[in-house]
Order: structure tokens, then C-alpha cells, then sequence
């Protein structure tokens, strides 16, 4: 997709997290098909480096780290990259089920690594739904920044 393509509020709200003007993270949601994907997609290109993961890649990651697979690197190698090695990092399709203690961790873990670094939560659901799913220590944190809801409904039909 076209970076002309993307609707106007979303294209705002980007350039002005990019010039320091919109304070991060940037909690994005709207209903399935309104175009997070591809908005996100857009953002990463723009950054040099950056990291792209939805939810679930992030945790198969993290446990193919901590199998022990990699000799000379393991869970912890994912979380200094993560928290030191790239000027932005995107997790997509957060809440898209309801997380096991270890995912609920992750997520929290996630936030704390990213604090007051450019960040991106997306998602179907609104911060209260968030807030329900997981609790308000998780919507607080993904809230306290810069809150986008997609205008479109599904562009899928
Ligand atoms: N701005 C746009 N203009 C036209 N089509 C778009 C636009 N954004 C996305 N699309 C199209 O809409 C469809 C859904 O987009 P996308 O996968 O980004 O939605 P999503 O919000 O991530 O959905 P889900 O919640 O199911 O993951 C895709 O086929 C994509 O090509
Ligand atoms: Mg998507």
C-alpha cells in the first residue's frame, strides 16, 4: 500500500511521532481489516531500524531463544536487542485472545522495555477492552502516550 493510501489522521498522527511532536507509545486500534497492518508496515519503512513482530512471532521468538537452540545466544540476547538496538519496534495483533500468565508477563516485560522509547501496540480492541482482557497496569502503560482509532471499518469487503 501507498503512503497517499493512508487515511489523513493516521498520516498526521505519524509524522508527528516522528518529529517529536506526539508522545509515545502509540496504542493503535480499530476493528479487524481497518488497515493497522498496512498503516504499520508504511511507519516501519520510514525507520531505518526497526522492528516489525505481531505478538504471537514475538513469543515464538522468545521461546526459541530460551530452548538453548543458540549457542551464543539466548532469552535474554531478545530483550537487550529489544530494549537497546532499534529506534523503533512495533507488536501487532495484541488481545487477540486471552493471554496465559507467561504472555501477560511478556507483554508487561515488552512495555517496560520500550518506555519512553518509539513504540507501537496494535490492536481490535479498545484500551477499556484491553484494560479487561489483560489488566490496567498493561492498559495504562499502553495508553500513556498517543491513542489512534482506524476511521475504516473492514476494507476487506
Ligand atoms: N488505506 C487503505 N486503502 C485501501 N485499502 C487498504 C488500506 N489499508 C489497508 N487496505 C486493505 O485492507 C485490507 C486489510 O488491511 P490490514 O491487514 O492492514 O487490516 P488490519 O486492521 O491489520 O486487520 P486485522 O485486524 O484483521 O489484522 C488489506 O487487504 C489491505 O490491502
Ligand atoms: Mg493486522
Amino acid at each position: 500500500m501507498r503512503w497517499n493510501a493512508l487515511e489523513p489522521g493516521m498520516k498526521e498522527t505519524m509524522l508527528k511521532l516522528l518529529e517529536g511532536t506526539a508522545k509515545w507509545p502509540l496504542y493503535l486500534h480499530g476493528s479487524a481489516g481497518s488497515g493497522k497492518t498496512c498503516a504499520l508496515r508504511l511507519l516501519v519503512a520510514l525507520v531505518s531500524r526497526s522492528k516489525y513482530d505481531t505478538f504471537h512471532d514475538f513469543l515464538v521468538t522468545l521461546r526459541e531463544y530460551g530452548s538453548g537452540k543458540f549457542s551464543d545466544a539466548n532469552e535474554l540476547t531478545i530483550w537487550n536487542r529489544y530494549r537497546k538496538d532499534f529506534d523503533l519496534t512495533v507488536i501487532d495483533e495484541v488481545g487477540s485472545r486471552t493471554p496465559s500468565d507467561f504472555q501477560y508477563e511478556t507483554m508487561c516485560r515488552l512495555l517496560d522495555a520500550r518506555e519512553d522509547k518509539p513504540f507501537v501496540v496494535a490492536s481490535n480492541l479498545t484500551l477499556m477492552e484491553l484494560s479487561k482482557l489483560y489488566d490496567d497496569r498493561v492498559s495504562s502503560r499502553c495508553g500513556a502516550g498517543t491513542v489512534y482509532k482506524m476511521a475504516a471499518g473492514d476494507r476487506r469487503f
